[in-house]
């Protein structure tokens, strides 16, 4: 059994904790979060990652991002492997710290784009990397929900931090990026901030990929809709599910949507109508089990993780250029 850490029991940090408990291969020695109210499931509680006094070989970092780096410096020199939330930091030299100190520390790390862990996911880019569109030529990528009120009453969430960039947004960049492969350019344009409070709302996102693709991912928090990653694989709890899909791919022999997995070939030229292959859907895991199952056999040595602190950077780094092309293009942010 692994025995392992969970430091921030919040939203996300709850759900890690119940998959913890829930593991067969995993063990929860403690949890790490200042606030004595947070659920505990009968583990020890410590109010600092210094302050563990219990043995551990494995730390959940689910704490807010600008504190992933202090942290992982801390579990890092504790010897403890890492699996820590999205986005990795909350700027590429505090990624840069993340990289050098579990070198240093020689443990391993992975990053919570639970994401990757989806069956669904998988099934995608094997597709796409065995061919079944061709040449992927464009894709379409929707993330558009209605956040309820009573999330930006978190405070790290008020200002800048709740823009749906780094928490939402990252991960639809970085699903991208697994399917499509890396990213060379990125444009982006922010939307109307119908709540008045001085961060991004809504936007579009152009990406460019080495291998010639280009992608757009459109997205809104104050638009209810049934298009978004959620709603349409009912991965998280708190997110209504439709089951609709929001990803299109094109290539140069056929399409794809997601997560259905509808795959559409045959057609020459347009005055063929491509035809619907029947794809075998392995349906939706629970990503977060799949994901504390990976990291498990991360920290055991029998896998290497399947996207690093340095992967995680460069997902980062997309991020971090969308929204700095959306903070140049500041004439769009209308507040009504
Ligand atoms: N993978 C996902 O789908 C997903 C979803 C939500 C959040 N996240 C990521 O998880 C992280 C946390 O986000 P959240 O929404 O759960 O935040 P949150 O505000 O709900 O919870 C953060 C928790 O960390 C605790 N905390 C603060 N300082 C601490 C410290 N020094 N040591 C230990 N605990 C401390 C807080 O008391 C709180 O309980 C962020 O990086 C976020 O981007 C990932």
């Amino acid at each position: 059994m692994t025995r392992i850490l969970v430091a921030g029991i919040g939203l996300i940090g709850r759900r890690h904790l119940a998959a913890v408990v829930q593991s067969r291969e995993a063990r929860l020695v403690g949890v790490i979060d200042p606030d004595p109210g947070v659920a505990t499931m009968g583990a020890p509680r410590f109010d600092d990652i210094d302050a563990v006094d219990v043995q551990a070989d494995a730390i959940i970092l689910a704490t807010p991002s600008n504190l992933h780096a202090a942290h992982a410096a801390q579990a890092a020199a504790r010897g403890w492997h890492m699996l820590i939330e999205k986005p990795v930091a909350g700027t590429l030299a505090e990624a840069d710290q993340i990289i050098a100190a579990a070198e240093k520390g020689g443990v391993k790390t992975l990053i919570g784009h639970h994401r990757r862990h989806h069956a669904s996911v998988a099934a995608l880019r094997r597709l796409i990397g065995a061919g079944a569109i061709g040449r992927p030529v464009v894709a379409n990528c929707l993330w558009a929900m209605r956040k309820p009120d009573v999330y930006f009453e978190t405070l790290w969430r008020q200002g800048a931090g709740g823009s749906p960039l780094m928490i939402n947004l990252v991960h639809e960049i970085d699903l991208l990026r697994f399917v499509l492969g890396e990213v060379s350019e990125v444009s982006a344009m922010g939307g109307a901030r119908l709540r008045g409070a001085g961060r991004v709302e809504s936007g579009a996102l152009t990406l460019g990929f080495a291998n010639g693709a280009v992608a757009t991912i459109t997205f809104a928090d104050t638009a209810p809709s049934p298009w978004g990653f959620e709603a349409a694989t009912g991965e998280n709890p708190n997110i209504a599910s439709t089951g609709q899909d929001m990803l299109f791919i094109a290539g140069t022999k056929g399409a794809i949507s997601f997560p259905s997995l509808n795959l559409w070939q045959g057609a020459a030229d347009w005055s063929q109508a491509p035809q619907k292959r029947r794809v075998e859907n392995p349906g939706q895991t629970d990503a977060l089990a799949a994901q504390l199952a990976h990291f498990v056999d991360v920290a055991e040595g029998r896998q290497e993780p399947l996207i690093d602190a340095a992967d995680g950077r460069a997902t980062l780094d997309v991020v971090l250029r969308a929204e700095q092309a959306i903070g140049q293009g500041a004439r769009r942010h209308a507040t009504t």
